[in-house]
């Protein structure tokens, strides 16, 4: 059998990728200014998001050099400047994953690009499956943490100074402020809000039975195919981040019920509405945040 080779960038490979890196900031600060310090990767099904916001200048992922294109269903490869609740935010509406198989670098390009650009807030939405019988279809969860089952990371490799510490801690990669924030606009507009561990899979294929068993025996609440590369380079650039799963599907009040993926982007939908409400509320008040914080 050939040995699977784990590819991670050495230095003259980092040095292209800078380059890269400092193309697309460049052309996003020709088109965007001021930056706004907040944005948010909306992920499967919530494409809609950006009809309910002010939008101002919107920008295809393949006008960005270098930027990712997913190809999957259910995500657009849009990049809006928007004004939500007279907060200016960037909304990326689709990723790249893991399983699309592309070196992490690329997976995480977008997130350092907005990190060169000055950004202080990110907020990562994903779908995600419940492996906790009181979370169910149609919640939303603010995730506390997570665990990396990818077997990869996207900080392997030659590190330069400018993206922050090589080693950099992960006590805290969900931001507790911004999670207290979370919850008390859920508190006050009487939307449900749960919380509990991500764990993030490569994918692509949903989980076997043993897999569900095993994750729930671990300390995960749900699971997913995204938001943990980009959470690491974020927490590495100093970025607080908000993470935000809509719950699709759930393992766990129907042990061995098959997935798909157009149930997940489905059911994402049916979160909507529940979902604008609470981001709502949060752009309302990080205002505040970050007028105290002097951001
Ligand atoms: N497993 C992995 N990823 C997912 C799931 C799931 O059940 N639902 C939505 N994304």
């Amino acid at each position: 059998m050939t040995p699977i080779r784990r590819k991670k960038m050495n230095k003259q490979e980092t040095a292209a990728y800078r380059i890269k890196l400092e193309e697309s900031r460049r052309f996003l600060s020709g088109e965007i200014a001021p930056f706004p310090p907040i944005a948010m990767v909306a992920g499967s099904g919530l494409g809609g998001i950006l009809d309910k916001v002010r939008v101002i200048k919107k920008i295809d992922f393949s006008r960005i050099p270098f930027f990712p294109i997913s190809s999957v269903k259910g995500h657009k490869g849009q990049l809006a400047f928007a004004s939500w609740n007279k907060q200016n935010i960037i909304i990326l509406s689709g990723r790249k994953h893991c399983y699309e198989g592309q070196p992490l670098s690329q997976v995480v390009l977008p997130v350092r690009v907005l990190g060169l650009l000055g950004l202080k807030i990110l907020i990562l939405t994903n779908a995600a499956g419940s492996l906790n019988p009181y979370i169910i279809p149609g919640d939303i969860m603010c995730i506390t943490d997570h665990i990396n089952l990818m077997f990869r990371n996207p900080l392997i490799g030659f590190s330069p100074e400018e993206w922050g510490p090589r080693f950099p801690d992960m006590s805290d990669p969900y931001d507790k402020t911004l999670r207290e924030i979370a919850l008390e606009v859920a508190l006050e507009r009487n939307i449900p809000l749960k919380q509990g561990a991500y764990a993030g899979l490569p994918g692509p294929n949903y989980e076997t039975r043993a897999e569900v068993s095993f994750l729930g025996t671990i300390g995960a609440d749900v699971v997913g195919m995204s938001t943990v590369p980009e959470n690491i380079v974020a927490n590495q650039m100093g970025i607080r981040v908000l993470g935000l799963s809509y719950i699709s599907n759930s393992h766990a009040l129907k042990p061995g019920s098959i997935t798909s993926h157009e149930e997940v982007i489905q059911n994402a939908k049916l979160v909507g509405d529940k979902f604008i409400s609470l981001m709502d509320g949060f752009m309302e008040r990080i205002g505040d945040l970050m007028m105290k914080e002097n951001v």
